[in-house]
């Protein structure tokens, strides 16, 4: 069994390394490469690793499966910071910012045929191993267009703000669990309770970075500060401001959500504050993680070998960037 840290090496070791890219147009693939050698997290390609690990040694479609995703996450990323008009990302100007417009899109584009190309190098259960992926990113997409839609309405539910962070994020990380499961020949109800896992862990993840987003701390997330109140997005913070404001709060808030002022972002964190919706967000985290860790006590394999995945979930939780 691998910790978190040793699977993250071996991760940057084989796959920033030797990056897929042909050579040119290198204004095709600088942007690419600009993008992945600024790092990351790894938790996707980590979560395939570690539940194909749970199961045996780690085999080779696994990594296939690790790559493909990685590559997947970080096509999103380049069409998501250009949808949410981001300045930064990892510490660095977004590809838009540092390219161009036209490069954002055809980078993101050829990143995600990358993406299939290394799925494609998958020898045992890739039809299988595809139609999860596909279902995944079709979602994904759905979830990032609930999320631009969502700027424009006033009225959405915390409901249908979970199911929107459901598609956006967290499947993608019950994806990788199951796939890691899949590609070892582990089909069954264990494949579908690591993807529960999966699932729970990556709502109280997005929930957590739309925390960090309003309260963190740009040098460390490497991201603008207060991004999301700029651009009016339904997060789980605005959403319980709303639910909890008097009727003077509740102008003043709609006020704010029309105004490009300065003052809006530090206005919006003194509202969250005041009317607890930071603290409603936290309890919201902690409960997304305890369901999480919930569903990994039912996979039924010996808790020890569970132990890298629960650290993994635990770091993430905790995490402040
Ligand atoms: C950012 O994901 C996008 C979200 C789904 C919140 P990460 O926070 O995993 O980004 P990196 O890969 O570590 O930069
Ligand atoms: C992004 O959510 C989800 C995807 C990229 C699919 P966010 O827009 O909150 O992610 P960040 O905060 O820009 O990383
Ligand atoms: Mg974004
Ligand atoms: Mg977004
Ligand atoms: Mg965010």
């Amino acid at each position: 069994m691998h910790s978190f840290i040793e699977l993250v090496a071996s991760f940057e070791g084989r796959f920033t390394g030797s990056l897929p890219f042909r050579p040119a147009p290198a204004s095709l693939y600088d942007p690419c490469r600009y993008l992945l050698k600024l790092g990351g997290k790894r938790v996707r390609p980590v979560l395939c690793l570690m539940a194909n690990e749970l199961f045996g040694d780690i085999n080779e479609d696994a990594w296939y499966a690790a790559f493909g995703i990685e590559l997947f996450h970080n096509f999103t990323l380049i069409h998501d910071d250009i949808m949410d008009k981001a300045p930064l990302r990892r510490g660095n100007p977004t590809i838009h910012t540092k390219y161009g417009l036209t490069s954002g899109i055809l980078s993101g584009d050829v990143m995600c045929i990358y993406a299939y190309e290394q799925m494609a190098n998958i020898r045992q259960f890739l039809p299988q191993a595809l139609r999860v992926f596909n279902k995944t990113a079709v979602e994904v997409c759905e979830g990032q267009q609930l999320d631009m839609d969502f700027e424009h309405r006033n009225d959405v539910t915390i409901d249908e703000y979970i199911h929107m962070i459901m598609l956006k994020t967290s499947v993608l990380l019950g994806c990788s669990l199951k796939m890691g499961v899949l590609v070892g020949g582990g089909l069954g109800d264990n494949a579908n309770k690591l993807y529960e896992f999966g699932r729970n862990l990556g709502i109280a993840f997005q929930l957590q970075d739309d925390y960090l987003d309003a309260f963190g701390d740009t040098g460390k997330l490497g991201k603008q500060n207060g991004g999301d109140i700029i651009a009016n997005k339904k997060t789980y913070l605005l959403l319980k401001t709303l639910e909890n404001v008097d009727k003077e709060q509740r102008n003043y808030l709609e006020g704010l959500l029309q105004s490009n002022s300065d003052n809006k972002v530090p206005s919006m964190l003194e509202l969250y504050r005041t009317t607890g919706a930071d603290i409603a967000c936290r309890d919201a985290v902690a409960e997304y993680s305890r369901l999480a860790f919930e569903c990994l006590e039912n996979v039924a394999i010996p808790s020890k070998r569970k132990e890298p995945l629960m650290e993994l979930a635990s770091y993430l939780l905790m995490r402040d960037k």
